[in-house]
């Protein structure tokens, strides 16, 4: 059987890559969306800790918590499937700021947004690409390099992404964060965490969530759990195993060329030239 076309895996919406699991008439009607003032999102460019992230915060809370698939994944029926819900609820999303249904703007929902290293973050993903059918095929790492650069890979340019939550880091109901914040000092980030949820944790506790958070420990209860991807955050595979790759600080370098580090630091500088970070 031959590969599914890229037009059959992704589609554009707004200018912006989806995969086609994200349906069109879902997208447009984002913001018809009722969000509940208890919501928490939890908010990152791809491949950036989120997985590392929401079992962070699950465990934190001794309260029954629903974490969902990202809220921009499925069919228009999605957001019924989410009003069901009785429990409190943790959305995963990959929106950048301008797409994010207006009621969690308006009712000032808590959001917590994980960033990484550009750098990791595209190694991170041109693997996942490299594994995931349900993504377009890409042949070699300088072929992917090109396609980041340019913001064509899904949920579209990275910096475009960083900079339009970055202008709203400061607003009280965001949590800025950074996974090599968390790989440093993970019980200073849940304990940040727990502060912003206004969840009261014992350092024993943390201690303990912190444990359970191991790289080695999440690869090996996610190994055991159900691989339907409606039970991921990402939603886009059932092989868990393409979740936890590697987990480390500076992959990029095993990578990168030194032409491609030049070139990529060039777009940084520009790009970046606004931001405070
Ligand atoms: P690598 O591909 O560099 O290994 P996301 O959850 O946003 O898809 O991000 C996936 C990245 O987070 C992967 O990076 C994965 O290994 C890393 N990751 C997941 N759980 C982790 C953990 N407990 N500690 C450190 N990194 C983790």
């Amino acid at each position: 059987m031959s590969n599914p076309s890229e037009a059959e895996l992704i589609h554009r919406f707004k200018g912006i890559p989806f995969t086609t699991r994200s349906s069109p008439e879902l997208l447009k009607s984002l913001d018809t969306f009722d969000a509940r003032d208890d919501d928490v999102l939890l908010v990152s460019y791809p491949k950036s800790g989120t997985h590392w992230l929401a079992g962070v915060i699950t465990k934190l809370y001794n309260t029954q918590v629903t974490l969902t698939s990202p809220i921009e994944f499925g069919d228009v029926s999605k957001l019924e499937e989410l009003n069901k819900l009785s429990s409190k609820r943790i959305i995963p999303t990959h929106l950048d700021y301008n797409m994010l249904p207006r009621n969690f703007k308006n009712k000032k929902c808590k959001m917590i947004y994980i960033s990484r290293n550009p750098k990791d973050t595209a190694v991170s993903m041109y693997h996942y690409y490299r594994e995931n059918p349900n993504l377009p095929t890409v042949d070699t790492w300088t072929a992917f390099f090109d396609l980041f650069v340019k913001g064509d890979v899904v949920c579209g340019s990275w910096f475009d992404h960083f900079l339009s939550w970055e202008n709203h880091a400061n607003d009280n109901n965001i949590l800025f964060l950074f996974y090599e914040d968390m790989k440093k000092d993970l019980p200073k980030i849940v304990k940040k965490i727990s502060l912003f949820l206004g969840l009261t944790v014992s350092d024993n506790d943390i201690q303990d969530i912190c444990k359970k958070s191991s790289f080695s420990e999440m690869k090996n209860d996610t190994e055991k759990e159900n691989s339907d991807p409606s039970h991921t955050v990402c939603a886009l595979t059932s092989n868990r195993k393409l979740i936890f790759r590697k987990g480390a600080v500076g992959d990029w370098k095993n990578h990168f060329t030194p032409k491609q580090n030049r070139r990529f630091e060039e777009i940084f500088n520009e790009k970046m030239k606004l931001s405070e970070m």
